[in-house]
C-alpha cells in the first residue's frame, strides 16, 4: 500500500495547467525525487498537497485512506503531512530550540514536546546551536534547522522543496546523510532537487516532471538513459 497517492491531478491557473493529470505513488519508507526544469510544477504539487494549491480534478490519497484533496491546510498538516518550503522561513531572532518548538505546532503534546525537541536537535545535528538566535546560523544550518522544524511534528509525510539550494559540497552531502537519516518505514519522504548528485544519493525513485505530466518514473540511472529525460531537462 502506497503512504501517499497522487491521482490524476490537474492545477490550473486561469488557462495554464500547471499540473496536467499527473499521477504518482509514494511507498512507506521510500525517499522519492521529484525532478524536473523550471516551471515543470514541482512546487505545485506541493501546493496541491499541502491545500495552498486547489486541484480543479483528480485526487490526493494518504495511505489510510484519507481523502486529503478538499481538505484545509490545517487538517492536511494535523494528518501529518509536512513541508519545508523552497525558501527558509526560520524564525531570526528565536533561538533553535525556539523554531524547533514552533515547528512542533500548536497542538504539540506537552509531555512528548521535550523529547521530540531533543531528537530533532540530534537530527539535525544542531545540539550545539541550540541556544544560538536562529538568524545567526550560517545557510546551511538554516536549511536544517527548517528541516527541523519539520521534523519536530513527527511527519509521516515530509516534503522537501530544493533542500540543498545555495548550499555548499560539504553541505549538501551533510544534508544527504541527514534525509538518509530520516527514512522510517511509517514515513514517505518526497523531495525536489535542482543537484543532480544529491538527488542520486538521496533517492530510491525519481519521478521527472515535465510540463505538469510525468516524463519518467524510476531509478535515477535509468532517468540519466532516457533520451526524453535527456532533451527536456539533463541535455540542457
Ligand atoms: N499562483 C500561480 N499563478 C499563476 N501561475 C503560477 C502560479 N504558481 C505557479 N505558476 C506557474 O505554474 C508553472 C509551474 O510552477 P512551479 O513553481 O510549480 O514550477 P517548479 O517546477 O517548482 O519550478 P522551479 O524549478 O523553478 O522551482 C510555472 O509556469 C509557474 O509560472
Ligand atoms: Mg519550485
Amino acid at each position: 500500500m502506497s503512504a501517499l497517492v497522487i491521482d490524476s491531478l490537474e492545477v490550473v491557473f486561469g488557462a495554464f495547467r500547471a499540473l496536467d493529470g499527473l499521477s504518482l505513488a509514494v511507498d512507506p519508507g521510500e525517499v522519492r525525487a521529484v525532478i524536473g526544469p523550471n516551471g515543470a510544477g514541482k512546487t505545485t504539487l506541493l501546493d496541491a498537497i499541502t491545500g495552498i494549491a486547489r486541484p480543479r480534478s483528480g485526487r490526493i490519497l494518504l495511505g489510510d485512506g484519507r481523502d486529503l484533496t478538499q481538505a484545509s491546510e490545517a487538517e492536511i498538516a494535523r494528518a501529518g503531512v509536512r513541508r519545508k518550503f523552497q525558501k527558509p522561513s526560520v524564525f531570526p531572532a528565536l533561538t533553535v530550540r525556539e523554531n524547533l518548538g514552533l515547528g512542533c505546532g500548536p497542538d504539540c503534546p506537552a509531555r512528548e514536546r521535550p523529547v521530540r525537541l531533543a531528537r530533532a536537535l540530534a537530527e539535525t545535528g544542531l545540539e550545539a546551536r541550540a541556544s544560538v538566535p536562529a538568524g545567526a546560523l550560517a545557510h546551511g544550518e538554516k536549511q536544517w534547522l527548517e528541516i527541523g522544524m519539520v521534523l519536530a511534528s513527527e511527519p509521516r509525510v515530509l516534503l522537501l522543496d530544493e533542500p540543498v539550494a545555495g548550499l555548499s559540497d560539504d553541505e549538501t552531502a551533510r544534508t544527504a546523510e541527514l534525509i538518509g537519516a530520516l527514512r522510517r518505514p511509517d514515513r514517505a519522504i518526497l523531495v525536489i532537487e535542482h543537484d543532480m548528485a544529491f538527488v542520486e544519493a538521496v533517492a530510491d525513485r525519481v519521478t521527472v516532471l515535465h510540463e505538469g505530466r510525468t516524463l519518467f518514473e524510476g531509478a535515477m540511472a535509468g532517468a540519466r538513459a532516457d533520451a526524453r529525460v535527456i532533451d527536456v531537462f539533463l541535455g540542457r
